[in-house]
């Protein structure tokens, strides 16, 4: 595991764009998994202007969701599949086509979830795996104590990760969903390359257990170290409690 050491989320995110332009270099159709959240929009944003500057083609990417909530009415533009469509596919010009999601308001969301797995499988894996981390250690939504060998399945939300979110839906706990549909840990480390971005004070505690603590299911995020490449890109106060 490379860890980076960052002056600011600013400088992250412009230091991940530009790991995945060189990718799109390397291969224009790689298929790029993303993160909601706010952790990662400064790539988004920085990847963005790469874009638009001519230094990043984005033509034949393709776009894979990390996860998804569970039962929010269709068009909600907190579902996660309204963030990565405003966030990520219109500012990247992206055909939304090529923009691959599991389906969280399926009726059969068992079925919606192992569909999701082979349509990873099908469309060749993911190439590079962006990913945030909860302040209590979760990547995706795989909550403290998720096997590491989990497949993409139904979570419930801890109540932690709940009061986090609730800033997206108006400050307002009720309105945040119960349950998510998630990439598994096992689904996320069959990703070829895994970035973890993690800024803020906030997320000192979960880095430093994730990077430098034993692997365990209590802190999911440990379980980069089990991957042959992946990268923690952190600034400097989400480092602070690094030894
Ligand atoms: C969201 C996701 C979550 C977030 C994490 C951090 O797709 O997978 O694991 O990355 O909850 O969220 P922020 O970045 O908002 O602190």
């Amino acid at each position: 595991m490379e860890v980076v050491i960052v002056p600011d989320a600013q400088a992250g995110g412009r230091l991940v764009a530009d790991a995945i332009a060189r990718l799109l270099r390397r291969k224009p159709e790689a298929l790029l998994g993303v993160a909601t959240g706010s952790t990662p929009l400064p790539v988004y944003q920085a990847l963005t202007g790469l874009v638009r500057s001519g230094d990043a083609d984005v033509s034949r990417a393709r776009i894979a969701q990390l996860d998804e909530y569970v039962g929010l009415p269709a068009g909600h533009p907190e579902s996660y599949r309204a963030v990565v469509l405003r966030e990520v596919v219109e500012p990247l010009g992206l055909d939304p086509s090529a923009f691959l999601g599991p389906d969280g308001s399926a009726a059969d969301v068992q079925a919606a979830c192992e569909e999701y797995d082979r349509a990873l499988k099908d469309a060749g894996g993911v190439d590079l795996q962006l990913l945030g981390i909860g302040t209590d250690g979760h990547i995706g939504f795989n909550e403290p104590c998720s096997s590491l060998a989990s497949r993409t399945r139904i979570k419930t939300l801890t109540e932690q990760t709940r009061v986090d979110n609730a800033r997206f839906f108006d400050d307002d706990i009720a309105q945040v969903p119960h349950h998510v549909i998630t990439q598994g840990i096992g689904t996320i480390l069959e990703a070829r390359h895994l970035v973890l971005l993690a800024t803020g004070e906030n997320k000192a505690e979960a880095v430093a257990q994730s990077v430098e603590g034993p692997v365990a299911s209590l802190v999911p995020a440990s379980a980069l170290q089990l991957h042959p490449h992946a990268t923690v890109v952190v600034d400097e106060a989400a480092a602070s409690k690094l030894k």
